[in-house]
């Protein structure tokens, strides 16, 4: 592909921060020109195997390190989906083939691409955006921060006490936004954090592998909704954002989510757009 920097060839992607803000607005091009041109132009044409841990030697005591050797004969590259990131971490430091992080408990990246893609297609970029995230404080949330971080935008989350996100991951994220023109910011009260949003963004309050605290977390997390008594208090442009799936009645309101406002399909949308874009960068 012309004009791609050949250093993200071979390139794993495990977190934003593992690349820097002009290799991710490389991607975030390519994946507008693909989304325009995806009328034209037929789709990358690879083949998926899905590979479940429990068919693999994985099950058996194979190591990250041998599976990922021998996969890298096998692949172009390997997406892994786990709970874990320094599974992912372990994968690509012995992979040689790209490896990408399809979500861990800590960071969810390859979502922040597709939120960062929606929000430049409708604010034109994330500069001096206020991006509000209100809710759990969990992969999502911090992926989420980095990326508005790195392009400059001004990030606030609201969770409650004992959902906020990891602070290491905040403290980095704040630095990074310094160097961007931006701000990292943690609060308690959702109503701080909506107040001239730009955008409103949240997730699920039980994520994968947290149904046995599923009860606590619904109530502890119940003032943090976004309905439209919230979005009254944004930015009178304001958006509504949600990685999906959705909990209807949980976190977001019906009326939020299938109203004007909503963005989750256009984030669904280009899930697939900027997927693509990493894939034709990294695979060689
Ligand atoms: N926080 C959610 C994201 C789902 C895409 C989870 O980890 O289950």
């Amino acid at each position: 592909m012309a004009g791609v920097p050949v250093e993200l060839k071979g390139r794993s992607f495990t977190r934003v921060a593992s690349w820097s803000r002009d290799e991710l607005a490389t991607l975030l091009d390519l994946a507008d020109e693909l989304k325009a041109e995806r009328a034209r132009r037929a789709e990358l044409g690879g083949m998926a195997l899905f590979l479940p841990a429990a068919e693999l030697q994985l099950a058996r005591g194979e190591s990250f390190r041998d599976t990922a050797l021998v996969l890298s004969r096998f692949l172009s590259a390997l997406m892994i989906r786990t709970f874990e990131q320094e599974e992912i971490e372990e994968f690509a430091e012995h992979a040689s083939i790209p490896v990408i992080n399809g979500l861990t408990d800590e960071t969810h990246p390859l979502q922040a691409l597709a939120d960062a893609m929606t929000l430049r297609e409708r604010f034109g970029g994330l500069g001096g955006l206020r991006v509000a995230y209100v809710g759990d404080g969990n992969n999502v949330c911090h992926s989420l921060m980095r990326i508005a971080a790195r392009f400059g935008a001004e990030f606030v989350a609201a969770t409650p006490k004992g959902y906020e996100p990891n602070p290491g991951f905040v403290a980095a994220a704040t630095e990074d936004a310094a160097a961007n023109g931006g701000s990292v910011t943690v609060v308690h009260d959702p109503r701080e954090a909506a107040h001239g949003a730009h955008a409103l963004y949240t997730d699920v309050w039980v994520s994968m592998g947290q149904d046995d605290d599923r009860m606590r977390r619904l109530r502890d997390l119940e003032p943090y909704r976004i309905d439209d008594t919230l979005i009254g208090l944004a930015d009178p442009e304001a958006v509504a954002m949600h990685c999906l799936p959705a909990h209807v009645g949980e976190e977001i309101s019906a009326d939020v989510l299938y109203g004007p406002r909503c963005l989750a399909w256009e984030q669904a949308e280009n899930r697939l757009h900027t997927q693509k874009a990493l894939m034709a960068l990294v695979i060689r």
